[in-house]
């Protein structure tokens, strides 16, 4: 029996698009999601009994059965009673990605559970299977399992592969002590932008954007066109509501690069072709807002999401 130790990588969204809300207090998405080389390292080792543990050196993140990366452990449990019974696990979390910050770190997390499970415990499920048990844990676990370029529908959980980018820097900005909720910046685009009563801004919004252009601009990788057609819905009902965020993207923008807020955020982000210009941009940024709350990384595109770095016996 292995140990095993797995890199895990945050996801950024270069397009987000909500087309409707759903019975299940969900909605339709449009997404174009991206793996980036930030990552946390995932340690999992076998316990010899029907036990999981979990720690983690961040004070923020929690350390029990709440933990996403715990219940993809109890689930892999449940489904998997026997090799459960005789290995459990002991997950260490070292995070690097930062917390409630709109770029999937807790989903990755849990994805990098279920891949190292599989094999540790040696059941040789596919990553469609692993993708389907991710999805019943969050919407963003399908896409972590597998992670590179990939056009996400539906709850966000039906993903197509597009031609991987792995040429592209990302500057990312977040203060440290800013989160968003998910749930709540859902909801209020669905009371302002979704309301079936309000039909003139139901209609406004339903024919405004397109993401068939982004998806041609990675085809062609046209790194320049990729980042004019960057979009994401949320930004709509989150920016107003932070202005700190908003001023952040503003300043990014002054620097005369492509930017936008990733996911929920609260993290903006910022394309370039060069290590050397996102460093400017970093100094930049940082030199322009001058506060010391706000937390600045590089990052790069990368191929795909979980990496098993070793396997010691
Ligand atoms: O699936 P996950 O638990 O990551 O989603 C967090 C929250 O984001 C959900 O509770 C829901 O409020 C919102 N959400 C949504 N539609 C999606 C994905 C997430 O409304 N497609």
């Amino acid at each position: 029996m292995h140990s095993y130790s797995l890199l895990a990588s945050a996801k950024i969204n270069l397009y987000l698009e909500i087309l409707r809300s759903r019975p299940d207090g969900y909605h339709d998405l449009v997404m174009v999601l991206q793996s980036i080389d930030l990552a946390d390292q995932i340690d999992l080792r076998p316990l010899g009994g029907d036990t999981i543990s979990l720690h983690c050196n961040h004070a923020e993140v929690p350390q029990d059965e709440s933990n996403l990366a715990y219940k993809a452990a109890a689930l892999m449990a449940e489904k998997f009673p026997e090799p459960f019974a005789k290995y459990g696990v002991d997950i260490t979390i070292q995070k690097r990605i930062p917390v409630g910050a709109g770029l999937a770190g807790g989903s990755t997390n849990a994805a990098a559970v279920l891949v190292g499970l599989n094999l540790m415990w040696n059941l040789k499920l596919s990553d469609r299977q692993l993708q389907y048990l991710g999805s019943l844990l969050g919407s963003d676990v399908p896409f972590c399992v597998v992670g590179g370029t990939m056009l996400a529908t539906g709850r966000g959980e039906y993903l197509s592969s597009l031609p991987t980018l792995d040429d592209l820097y990302v500057v990312l900005g977040k203060y440290r002590s800013l989160s968003v909720s998910t749930a709540w910046a859902y909801q209020t685009f669905r009371h302002q932008y979704l309301n079936l009563s309000d039909a003139p801004t139901l209609k406004n919004h339903l024919q405004r954007v397109d993401s068939e252009k982004m998806v041609s601009a990675i085809t062609s990788k046209d790194n320049s066109q990729i980042g004019q057609l960057l979009y994401n819905d949320l930004e709509r009902v989150v920016l107003p509501a932070y202005p700190q965020v908003k001023r952040l993207k503003e300043e990014f923008q002054h620097t005369g690069c492509a930017a936008m807020m990733s996911g929920s955020g609260p993290t903006v982000l910022a394309l370039t072709q060069s290590r050397t210009k996102a460093q400017q941009i970093l100094d930049s940024i940082k030199i322009a807002i001058g506060d010391s709350d706000l937390e600045l990384w590089i990052s790069k595109f990368t191929r795909s999401s979980i990496q098993v770095a070793s396997a010691v016996k």
